[in-house]
């Protein structure tokens, strides 16, 4: 496929801007499916991720009321095996406490049977190691519990794969969640030139290229979950969202906040107009996620004909709501050494960017010069949050969708 330039009016902007820096980026040759192009940041057996998401914890518990209310509503079989699988799983820590809870509800229904087997899903990338290590107590388990360790009967594995793809036999999940990982696209449909995310991209042209995607990725998410839930099986996803006036998230600029997207696209774009990198780099920078509005959301569930509901799934309930940054409220209530704050802030949000910004370097770079930039790019952000840490903030939208498989 290519990507012709000059069709979009953002484009021919840069291009004047930049001259040629641009001109290699012309042919776009997108990436397969099957290539995981989100590398989690963080030594693996380390806990990065699941030690510096502080929010994400809190997304989770955000999600407990729905959780909670697929799992009572289901009819459960003793004598059977229990799947549970969490989608996207990253390290698998943040999802801990939520997991806890929904043990603890089905031993206190139904005694120590059925057995219980939840499986983690995310790319053959992600950190397992850290995983197993946190679930065994060998990491700091969250609260000090793991279920474990505390309940019988219960078992865990892991499946490295994509969710793209059928990931478990037919009619294996009980309960399926995913929290915080379905905006990640199957591949790159294009450059974005202006900016590092699609949200705070002016470019029309390469904003629908991204929709368009990403409503081909979400049916396929679907029809490859109706495949693997059990008929009378349930579902809670948890997706990155805007809301009706457009906010997305990452702090909002009326409470004179920094917002976390527009300020890794300035930064990224400065250090551009600064020569630490080159123009093409920066347009070769692109988060391959996609914020999908509710109605995006809800598009394959609305006609009775649709691929989605034929498969057997129905939209059980949606509801959309912000989880506020939980670093913001710690420092507003605790405040502390902000050198602190802005180096924890700033390690979460590099465990799910960092792959980004590293893939838009060029190749003729060393490891050590690539590894020096994104160093001192991230120690540009600290500082920042150091300097101002009230102004930053990384509240996050998420939609809460409830799916049954019929
Ligand atoms: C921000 S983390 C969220 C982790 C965890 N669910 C949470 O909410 O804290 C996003 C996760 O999605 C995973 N992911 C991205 N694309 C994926 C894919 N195609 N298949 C499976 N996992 C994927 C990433 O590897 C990463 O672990």
């Amino acid at each position: 496929m290519r990507y012709v330039y000059g069709t979009c009016g953002i484009l021919r902007r840069l291009y004047s801007t930049y001259g040629s820096g641009f001109k290699k980026s012309s042919t776009w040759t997108p990436q397969k499916n099957s290539t995981p192009h989100y590398i989690p940041y963080g030594e693996d057996g380390s806990g990065f991720y699941s030690d510096n998401a502080l929010g994400y914890y809190n997304i989770m518990e955000n999600a407990k009321p729905m959780v909670m209310a697929a799992i009572n509503s289901m009819e459960i079989d003793p004598k059977h095996v229990f799947n549970i699988v969490d989608y996207g799983s990253a390290d698998g820590g943040t999802s801990m406490p939520l997991f806890y809870q929904v043990i603890k509800k089905l031993r206190e229904r139904y005694g120590d049977s059925p057995p219980i087997h939840v499986t983690y899903e995310d790319q053959p990338v992600a950190d397992f190691k850290s995983l197993f290590m946190r679930l065994q107590g060998l990491l700091p388990m969250p609260d000090n519990h793991s279920y474990l360790k505390d309940f019988h009967n219960v078992y865990v594995g892991a499946c490295g794969m994509s969710f793209f793809d059928q990931c478990f036999e037919d009619g294996f999940v009980n309960f399926g969640f995913s929290s915080t990982a379905m905006h990640w696209l199957s591949r790159g449909p294009c450059p974005l030139p202006d900016a590092v995310f699609h949200m705070v991209s002016s470019c029309g042209e390469a904003k629908e290229q991204f929709a368009t995607q990403a409503a081909q990725d979400w049916e396929t998410i679907l029809l490859q979950r109706a495949r693997e839930l059990t008929p009378g099986g349930h579902m809670v996803i948890v997706n990155c969202t805007s809301d009706e006036s457009g906010y997305y998230g990452g702090g909002r600029w009326t409470f004179g906040h920094v917002n976390m997207c527009q300020k890794l696209s300035s930064l990224w774009h400065s250090f551009a107009q600064r020569g630490k990198i080159t123009k093409e780099e920066f347009v070769n920078t692109n988060m391959f996620a996609y914020w999908r509005s509710q109605d995006e959301m809800q598009a394959p569930f609305v006609n009775e004909n649709s691929r989605v509901r034929k498969a057997g799934l129905t939209l059980v309930s949606q509801e959309t709501k912000p989880t506020p940054c939980a670093f913001q409220a710690r420092w507003q209530k605790e405040g502390g050494d902000a050198r602190q704050h802005a180096k924890q802030f700033v390690n979460m949000c590099r465990s799910w960017s960092n792959h980004a910004f590293h893939a838009g370097l060029s190749n003729k770079r060393t490891e050590e010069e690539k590894a020096a930039i994104l160093e001192s790019f991230f120690k540009e952000y600290e500082d920042e949050v150091a300097a101002a840490p009230e102004k930053h903030d990384m509240e996050v939208m998420s939609c809460f969708l409830h799916i049954k498989r019929n």
